[in-house]
This record gives C-alpha cells, sequence and structure tokens, in this order.
C-alpha cells in the first residue's frame, strides 16, 4: 500500500479538518502544517478498534506507556535517552509553551525568538505583557543562527529562548555549533531555554536532529523539550503532546497545580500516538522519502518556472519557505494566490520578516503538488499580462 495513500482530491475534500475546509471552491491547500496521507495504519487501527468495542470509557493503559514509549523512540532516532520522572503529558505542545512562559517570566521579561517564525510563538512571546526579542536567522547563510545577533540581543531582563529545532518555517536543522552558541548564552545570562522539537522525526537526508538536552548536563538543567507525533504521524487533531522538564523550577511550578488544572488526555490520543512510537518507523521511513522527493521536485520546478522565487532548501519539515517578494504580487502574495486556487501560508504571519513571503505544505502526492505548482505559474504569468 502506497504511503501517500489518501492524498486524492475526493478523498480531501471529503474531511472535515481545517486544512481542506477553510476555502470554498476549487482551491487547492497547502497552508496549514497537516499532512494529506493517512495516518499510520497502526494509529487507525488503534482509534477503529476504540469506536469499535465503543472503548469511550477512562483508560490510563496507552497513556501510562507512554512516557517509556518517547524515551525508547528518542534513543533510537537521535541518541538521546529523557528522564521518565521528567517527563509530563500535555494535550499540546503550545500548552507546555504557554505555560511555562507564564510560570517563569512576569510581565515586562524577555523572550528571544528566532525570526521569522511559528506564529503561535509571537502571540506567546507578547501575551501579558512580556516583551518579544527578536532575534533574526540570517538569510544570506540559508537561515543560520548568528551568535553575535544573539547575543547582542540579551538585555537584563531576557528570561528565555524560545526555539523550535528543525526550524518552522525555514526548515533548518541547527548544527552543534548553533546549539552550542544558544546553551553558551543561556548559561552565561541565566536563561531558561524551551525546545519545542516536534519536527525532529520528519528530517531529509543529510540532516542530523540533536536534543537540546544532548549538548551538556548544564544546558540539559535549563532546557525544557517539547514533542508530540502529531506532526511526524499526522495526528494534530488527537491532541496528545509530551515534555521534559529537565528546568527544576519550572517542573515544580507545574507540579504545583492542583492536579486537574491542564485537564485530562484523550484515550484515542494516547492509543495513537503508543502505536506510532512503538511500530511507526516502516511508515516514516517511506514517509520521509516522498517527502524529500517532493522537496526536490518543487526545488527543480521553481528553478525552472519561477526562477525569481528565493527559496532555500529545508533540511527537515515539509514546509517550504518562499520569497515572494520579486514576483511585485502584493505584500501578502497569498490573497492573490488564493484567487488563483492555491492556499498557502502568508509570510507575514511569521513576523515582520516574512512580508511578502509564503509558507507551502507540500506533504501531499506528486500530482497535487505538480497542480499546485502549474497554478502558482499560472497565477504569476496573469499577474503580468
Ligand atoms: C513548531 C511547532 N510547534 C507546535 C506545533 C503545534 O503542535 P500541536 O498542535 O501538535 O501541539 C506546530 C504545528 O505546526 C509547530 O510547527
Amino acid at each position: 500500500m502506497a504511503v501517500t495513500q489518501g492524498a486524492d482530491l475526493e478523498r480531501l475534500r471529503s474531511l472535515h479538518g481545517i486544512k481542506w475546509q477553510r476555502d470554498e471552491g476549487d482551491v487547492l491547500a497547502a497552508w496549514v502544517a497537516d499532512m494529506d496521507f493517512l495516518p499510520p495504519p497502526p494509529a487507525i487501527e488503534a482509534v477503529r478498534g476504540i469506536a469499535e468495542r465503543g472503548d469511550f470509557g477512562y483508560s490510563r493503559a496507552a497513556l501510562s506507556q507512554l512516557p517509556e514509549a518517547f524515551a525508547s523512540w528518542q534513543e533510537r532516532h537521535h541518541g538521546w535517552r529523557p528522564e521518565l520522572d521528567k517527563l509530563r503529558m500535555f494535550a499540546d505542545v503550545l500548552q507546555a509553551i504557554d505555560l511555562s512562559l507564564w510560570f517563569h517570566t512576569e510581565p515586562g521579561d524577555g523572550i528571544v525568538l528566532f525570526t521569522p517564525v511559528y506564529p503561535p510563538f509571537i502571540r506567546a512571546a507578547e501575551h501579558g505583557g512580556r516583551r518579544l526579542i527578536d532575534c533574526p536567522l540570517d538569510r544570506a547563510s540559508g537561515w543560520r543562527l548568528d551568535p553575535d545577533r544573539l547575543e547582542a540581543c540579551i538585555d537584563d531582563r531576557t528570561k528565555v529562548i524560545l526555539t523550535c529545532n528543525p526550524h518552522n518555517p525555514t526548515g533548518r536543522v541547527f548544527d552543534r555549533s548553533e546549539l552550542e552558541a544558544i546553551a553558551e548564552v543561556a548559561e552565561r545570562h541565566d536563561l531558561l531555554v524551551l525546545s519545542d522539537e516536534i519536527w525532529a522525526d520528519l528530517l531529509h537526508p543529510g540532516s542530523t536532529h540533536i536534543p537540546m538536552a544532548l549538548i551538556g548536563p548544564e544546558i540539559a538543567a535549563r532546557t525544557i523539550t517539547i514533542s508530540a507525533a502529531s506532526k511526524t504521524f499526522s495526528l494534530a487533531g488527537l491532541r496528545t503532546a509530551i515534555a521534559h522538564m529537565g528546568h527544576v523550577g519550572v517542573a515544580d511550578a507545574f507540579d504545583a497545580m492542583p492536579s486537574h488544572a491542564f485537564g485530562g488526555l484523550s484515550t484515542p490520543g494516547c492509543e495513537a500516538t503508543l502505536a506510532c512510537w512503538t511500530q511507526g518507523e516502516s511508515w516514516l521511513t517511506e514517509v520521509r522519502q516522498h517527502l524529500t522527493e517532493q522537496r526536490n521536485r518543487l526545488a527543480v520546478r521553481l528553478a525552472q518556472e519561477l526562477p525569481e522565487v528565493g527559496f532555500v532548501l529545508p533540511e527537515a519539515t515539509y514546509l517550504n519557505w518562499l520569497d515572494c517578494n520579486p514576483l511585485r504580487l502584493d505584500s501578502d502574495p497569498t490573497a492573490y494566490f488564493t484567487e488563483h486556487g492555491v492556499a498557502l501560508s502568508p509570510g507575514s504571519d511569521f513576523g515582520p520578516l516574512g512580508a511578502g513571503w509564503v509558507r507551502l505544505n507540500a506533504a501531499t502526492s506528486s500530482e497535487i503538488l505538480d497542480q499546485i505548482i502549474d497554478r502558482m505559474v499560472a497565477a504569476v504569468v496573469a499577474a503580468r499580462a
């Protein structure tokens, strides 16, 4: 069975999820970070089993097995063995991030972001009178982190570095020297590091993900690593995430909350996540191969047919960060592309540096990706006419 099964327009248009529901008419959805493929068979079996048994009662079986399944997955794939007693479950990655920021910062405190960046990070960093400290990645070097820029942006009220690695939207995978630069600054200025590693398993060949907590014991003790199976295995609606609380102060703040303050996790989310972390490897291998083919296909076609568009090959994720400014369409080219039948994410949502950029989600079939590119090319031709 092809791993891209399910990425056909008839099925996609019948789905209830936001990706294919939001736009009316003949619009191809290449925006929000959901894949078009069916999730791995073990995840579908897990949820189908629950439905067929009518097994909707309280359950703790899968929940109690998830920390070990996550630790073992991390050890097999990234050489990091999280400590089981530091793992906490959440309904989603952003819940863990928002609450960590809430516990660790006061109004006026600064939170460093490597921009352009995933829009909810911007909202989280600006919430409740906190201060977003903008540390742009360096476009000229292919979105590398600039250690001097990082050092220069820290002030005496900076409290947190909030990062995602691999990085959304650029697809960069930070190398050891970049992670050591973050660690060095965090240790010198006594900062908390929130390391969202949700994209760590969707690597293109030649890239290696290094968990922040592996850089050394000192940084591990000031890092909260957050992850989930949702991006890797296309389970975003099932709301299950996990965090490794390396920072004792933040862990204590979480543990001091009443036990039901964050709500419980859903059984389907726990069971599907467990199925993926224990039986999802072969599916993932095939999906990664397909996603790399998609990235390369996009790169070749853009170079031939829309050579003005700026594009640095992503090292991970299925997201593609495209500079459409040279096309001179509009400050938000997504509205124009939507009129021409392609829904992309507006770059301006990712911070001021994203004006005129778009993010293209290529986690679909090669046929649909070709149609997306065909429509973008036709839109540009129409704009020039
Ligand atoms: C960097 C990053 N973190 C968190 C999320 C949200 O993940 P979830 O909804 O599974 O918590 C996303 C979704 O695209 C993301 O790109």
